[in-house]
């Protein structure tokens, strides 16, 4: 007879070999572009050195039978402080891409954050969300035509998201070696533009449909993905054009972020693209008591960028994020198993996070503080 001691997961349940294990099945343009970064991808390092500054002090004898990991953001009750990253391209990873990701993050109970460079358009995408119930975020990419950011906006709103997170770290994409080095970028294959191909405002641009002329159309998406030329007024243009709560990611400095709330902002993800976009970069966690010292009293304070485990999660809680978001390990699950690998990763990181909460001898995540932390002085 076969014990519950003999039944080993289907996916490796160390994130070290769990990214390893993704990478292995995936081609080598596809991995480059996932587990890469900016330049010498030192941002990335210095995100997971950063949590060694913190060790949590356990305390015992303090009831925690009953923990609870809710949290309110955005005004919305969550079962848990975390959401599903927004990852774009899903599709050179796993061909369901984010029908999977949003399957999973419902059966979890924890919001995904959809990017606008999604493999899916938009609406199929709220539309399975709205099937297995879930929640969605949509995540913005500003476009240098007005007319399409607008569009996304309305259409994201019209779908049913629940939150608008506009990505400011990205008005260029960075330099990034490993990508050069395999002639990667999947935008060029026409990967992941779904949501431009299907918008009336970008289809305007064109002189014929992309079925027609795809080449013609991805030229056009290149040419409008990004604003370089965009400053802090513009926010102003941007949270008039919605009613949905604006959270803006890519923070750092903490000006940043009191001019983001100033300007209509109802929350920050202090994150630095999980390395992808500046090299040596400070890390994000670095900046995060800064940040929630800041604006923490008024607006809620998300974070990523080198979240792997439960423990991390509960430093950045006890730091003073309000919840965090979870990349590049659901991704490696989605690469390995579709809907089912994240959804082991995510039960995986849930059940860890539960875990340590309450054997710190903490009872709830609302509860955390830096009490919780001891600093090391390296
Ligand atoms: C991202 N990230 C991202 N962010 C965003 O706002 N829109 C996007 O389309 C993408 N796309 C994307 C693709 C890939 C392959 C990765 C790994 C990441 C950044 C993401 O939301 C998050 O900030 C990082 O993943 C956090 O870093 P870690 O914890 O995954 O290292």
């Amino acid at each position: 007879m076969q014990g519950m001691a003999d039944v080993t997961p289907d996916l490796p349940v160390r994130f070290e070999a769990l990214e390893r294990a993704a990478i292995e099945a995936l081609d080598d343009g596809a991995a480059g572009y996932v587990a890469g970064g900016a330049g010498g991808e030192e941002t990335m390092d210095a995100n997971r050195e950063a949590f060694d500054r913190w060790r949590i002090v356990p305390r015992m004898l303090r009831d925690v039978a009953d923990r609870d990991l809710s949290v309110e953001v955005l005004g919305q009750e969550l079962a848990a402080p975390v959401i599903l990253a927004p990852v774009g391209v899903l599709s050179i990873v796993h061909e369901d891409a984010e029908l999977a990701v949003a399957e999973a993050a419902a059966d979890l109970d924890v919001p995904i954050c959809l990017s606008t460079v999604s493999s899916y358009q938009l609406e199929d995408v709220a539309e399975t969300i709205d099937d297995v119930a879930g929640t969605g975020w949509f995540q913005l990419y500003w476009s240098s035509d007005r007319d399409v950011t607008t569009s996304l906006v309305e259409r994201a709103e019209a779908a049913g998201y629940e939150a608008l997170v506009v990505t400011l770290d990205t008005p260029l994409l960075s330099w990034r070696e490993r990508d050069i080095e395999e002639a990667y970028l999947p935008f060029l294959d026409g990967e992941g533009l779904a949501n431009y191909f299907s918008d009336p405002a970008f289809l305007d641009r064109l002189d014929v449909d992309p079925g027609e002329n795809e080449l013609a159309a991805i030229r056009e998406f290149v040419d409008i993905f990004g604003d370089p030329s965009l400053t802090w007024e513009d926010l102003d243009w941007l949270t008039d054009q919605t009613d949905l709560p604006v959270v803006v990611k890519g923070i750092l400095h903490p000006d940043d972020a009191a001019e983001a709330i100033d300007r209509g902002a109802a929350g920050v993800v202090v994150s630095n693209h999980g390395g992808r976009q500046v090299d040596r970069a400070v890390p994000a966690l670095e900046m995060l008591p800064e940040v929630v010292g800041r604006v923490g009293e008024e607006a809620d304070v998300l974070f990523d960028s080198g979240i792997r485990r439960g423990s991390d999660a509960i430093v950045a809680l006890a730091l003073g994020a309000d919840a965090i978001m979870l990349g590049r390990p659901y991704v490696y699950g989605l690469a390995l198993d579709g809907a089912d690998g994240v959804r082991a990763v995510g039960q995986n990181f849930l059940a860890d996070l539960d875990l340590t909460l309450g054997l710190a001898g903490q009872r709830s995540i609302e509860g955390l503080d830096r009490s919780v932390l001891s600093e090391r002085h390296c």
